[in-house]
């Protein structure tokens, strides 16, 4: 393992891993920890060259960028190295000369959240933990459900008793034992740390735990590679110029800033991409940090459509923020009009079928480019993070309904003519 030390994110402090499990003692829950691996030793031996020759078409393509000691305890179920789509329908629709969409629905459990819950599961095999535990508002929890059946670690999740049916379904399916709390994903999250603290339970909570954003960097360490010619050998990879990703709790993209800060830093990409965060309006912690120029996240009421980012309290909010300014990109808002819109565009368009959240990101770039915040001939990624089937209710919504029709040619006549080609 290339793991040099943890680093806390507030004050600097460096830990041996195997002596702090969570977050920085001096900090208490805001004090999340960064995984620093041994970049220079990593040189001595990979190039990008050498590690896209892998046959391992999972996250676990990127083995040595990663914090766990012994592939004996890689849960089974595959996930990650999932498809860059070349949009190129939405592109000219939108006049861009270069849109990349990175479909994370098609995950194992439908969301980019396998890819920490894959990471974290095998760190617990990795501790012997008996127990996995998570607070989620359902993608999360439904990631750790599955990954922790494949691999036959028990896993208790703590979810919000309005997630969607749908995410509730996949908990109980995986035999999670599911304890849905009768308030907020904000409420569900604080309970969980208190039953992982009096149970022993190994908790996953986003951010809390380091190794769930050195999971989610393989999503922008995929983009990088998925966007080099393989026809070239080449020494470095392509980073794009901007990339868009749906901001909850702020730990996806504080994970694709990693990946990218990971490949800088080794020098196989040769600039950072511009993020753009996108939030709910009616879920804006983050946005409003950043507009008003500081990392310290306030919380907010939350109510939106995308459920999966309906967060107050951005638990991974200053890192996530230090994201999109260190990079010199930008937040966004957008309205759950916005969200279905999009979900709709990014189905039509590309046949790419998003949750709410999954397409809050793809609204984002559309609210970009009417305020010219973006050029035509950049290269954009725009992240969707979860699949449309995660919440029928919503994309009912987007969709409008069926006709109705009596079983006769006649019908379907009257149905039809002049309305199709
Ligand atoms: C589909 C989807 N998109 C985006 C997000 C936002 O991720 P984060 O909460 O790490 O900001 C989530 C988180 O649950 C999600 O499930
Ligand atoms: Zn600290």
């Amino acid at each position: 393992m290339n793991v040099s030390y943890l680093k806390c994110s507030l004050c600097g402090t460096e830990y041996p891993p195997d002596q702090v499990r969570y977050v920085c003692p001096k900090h208490g829950n805001t004090g999340l920890l960064d995984v620093v691996y041994d970049y220079e030793k990593i040189n001595t031996y990979l190039s990008p060259a050498e590690m896209s020759k892998s046959h391992d078409f999972s996250i676990w393509r990127y083995w040595d960028l990663l914090p766990i000691e012994n592939r004996a305890t890689i849960p089974p179920l595959r996930t990650g190295w999932t498809p860059l789509y070349n949009a190129k329908h939405l592109g000219e629709k939108l006049r861009l000369s270069s849109l990349w969409l990175k479909d994370d629905g098609l995950n194992p459990t439908g969301s980019l959240k396998d890819r920490a819950s894959s990471v974290v599961v095998a760190k617990a095999k990795e501790l012997k933990a008996e127990v996995i535990c998570a607070a989620s508002s359902g993608n999360a929890g439904a990631a750790l459900a599955g990954t922790a059946a494949s691999a036959h670690v028990p896993a208790v999740v703590f979810a919000p008793y309005k997630a969607p049916q749908a995410k509730i379904a996949q908990l109980l399916i995986y035999g999670a034992r599911v304890l849905l709390v009768k308030g907020t994903y904000d409420d569900a999250f604080d309970l969980s740390l208190v039953a992982s603290k009096e149970f022993g339970w190994y908790s996953r909570n986003t951010g809390y735990n380091p190794y769930t954003a050195e999971g989610k960097k393989t999503a922008s360490l995929e983009i990088c590679e998925q966007l080099t010619d393989s026809q070239t050998t080449a020494s470095s990879w392509s980073a794009p110029d901007r990339i868009f990703v749906a901001v909850g709790d702020g730990n996806i993209i504080t994970g694709i800033w990693k990946g990218l800060r990971d490949l800088h830093t080794l020098g196989w990409i040769e600039q950072m991409p511009k993020l753009m965060g996108v939030q709910a309006e009616g879920a804006a912690a983050c946005y409003n940090a950043w507009k008003a120029g500081t990392d310290v996240v306030t919380p907010v009421d939350a109510h939106t459509i995308s459920d999966s980012i309906s967060v107050g309290l951005p638990r991974d909010g200053t890192r996530a923020v230090r994201a999109v300014r260190d990079t010199e990109g930008a937040y966004l808002t957008v309205s759950d009009d916005e969200v279905l819109a999009a979900m709709r565009e990014l189905a039509r368009g590309e046949g790419v079928f998003a949750e709410p959240a999954g397409a809050t990101a793809f609204a984002g770039l559309s609210k970009a480019l009417s305020g010219n915040l973006v050029g035509r001939d950049e290269q954009i990624v725009v992240v969707v993070t979860g699949n449309g089937l995660k919440d029928v209710s919503a994309a009912m919504k987007a969709a409008g309904n069926a006709s109705l029709i009596e079983p006769n040619l006649d019908a379907v006549r009257r149905e039809t003519s002049g309305r199709m080609p």
